[in-house]
């Protein structure tokens, strides 16, 4: 049997959750780091669970309540969002925890039956956000902050100790020891794996983060307990509320230049490499013979220009940099920003018109074109140095 520990998070909070050191592909998004899956046991006369993990963990989290209380005294669990990350757990644990309800809203509520049938059985409590769940000493509110990012999305506020368990919101995909910021060496690494996971799972959604950063400035909070990776306490709350406040009001973007390509003769690596060269801006690569779309749209994230570019292939673009740009589009990471296209062919020249449709769809502004003929010779290598001049 695997050592388990839970840890004293906050005054009556532990951590029961789990790290998943190995994991490198969640849904959608390459995590170089792994990730963790943090639950919260909160010692009250009424004892709760906060969230869940994955199912495979579902023993550990377990074996660590067991370590701090008697199972049948676990008297709510509440789950912040459906996600299997976060509920996986919850069939397992019911079999176990034997007079636990589920506090969850309704629409929560619909997802988890549809994901574990069997929960069906069991007694659920509804709550709102007009609900508060009284444990004695401490007190659970609850707010909705759909589409961050399920649409049963909620965080809850225990405003006797200021605490908010955040779920999703404000996470970050890592593995690591550590709880909370403080407690890291390397802050800016978290601050910018923040940043690859607002990109890569809150990109289109700027305006409920905005209505719940609205909600949040109501309460007064001391700690945020995140569902995934570090949490914040203390003078470091105000970076995480920073980070997601320029997001939500696009003020993230700089005066950065993301080149993205797939080069496959490399006509078009040699442009990308002109473009770095020569461009007034931060550059950065996104090699897509080398890059995973989750570390493009990291990059893409704060550049206010973007310059694509790929070989006619076959009439097409390159499979991966049509695969990009749907990608990019999906989480509105072209929406708004300048974009520099350019190209390479033999004999059919479509690339860079198909990319401009695509970009445009997307909502993205061209502000220059050029392909390429065969190779980049000195006129087009000085063709390619004026466009750049456009992104000022
Ligand atoms: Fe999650
Ligand atoms: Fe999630």
């Amino acid at each position: 049997m695997p050592v388990v520990s839970t840890e004293i998070v906050a005054p009556d909070i532990y951590w029961v959750g789990a790290i998943d050191w190995s994991v490198r592909m969640l849904p959608g998004y390459y995590s170089d780091e792994g990730t963790s899956y943090n639950a919260y046991l909160l010692m009250d006369e009424d004892i709760t669970l906060i969230d869940t993990v994955q199912a495979q963990f579902g023993f550990e989290l377990l074996e660590k309540i067991k370590q701090i209380t008697q199972l049948d005294v676990v008297k709510y669990i509440i789950i912040n969002n459906a996600e299997n990350d976060h509920s996986g757990a919850l069939p397992f644990l019911m079999t176990q925890l034997k007079n636990a309800t589920i506090v969850t809203n309704k629409i929560c509520m619909d997802n988890i039956i549809h994901l574990y049938p069997s929960l069906k059985n069991y007694q659920f409590k509804i709550v709102n956000n007009n609900t508060q769940l009284k444990l004695n000493t401490h007190t659970i509110h609850f707010i909705p902050v759909p589409m961050l990012h399920w649409p049963s999305s909620m965080v809850c506020y225990c405003p006797e100790t200021r605490l908010l368990f955040s779920n999703d919101v404000f996470g970050q995909h890592i593995a690591c020891s550590e709880r909370f910021l403080d407690q890291i060496v390397l802050k800016d690494h978290i601050i910018q794996l923040m940043r690859e996971y607002s990109a890569n799972l809150l990109g289109p959604f700027q305006v409920p983060l905005t209505i719940a950063l609205q909600n949040l400035k109501q309460l007064k909070i001391d700690t945020i307990l995140t569902g995934h990776g570090i949490s914040w306490r203390g003078d470091n709350l105000i970076t995480a509320i920073n980070e997601y406040t320029q997001f939500s009001q696009n003020k993230q973007l700089k005066k950065k230049l993301t080149v993205l390509f797939q080069s496959m003769s490399g006509v078009v690596n040699t442009a990308a490499q002109i473009i770095m060269q020569t461009s007034s801006h931060q550059v950065q690569f996104c090699d897509l013979n080398i890059t995973n779309l989750t570390k493009c749209a990291l990059s893409a994230y704060n550049s206010e220009f973007l310059a694509i570019g790929s070989p006619n292939y076959y009439g097409q673009t390159t499979p991966l940099v049509e695969s990009a740009i749907h990608y990019l589009r999906g989480l509105n990471l072209i929406k708004g920003r300048k974009v520099m296209l350019f190209g390479s062919f033999c004999w059919s020249d479509k690339a860079v018109a198909i990319m401009k449709e695509m970009v445009e769809n997307a909502g993205g502004t061209v502000v220059s074109e050029i392909s390429f003929k065969m190779g980049v010779n000195e006129i087009t290598q000085s063709a390619l140095i004026n466009e750049l001049k456009k992104f000022v």
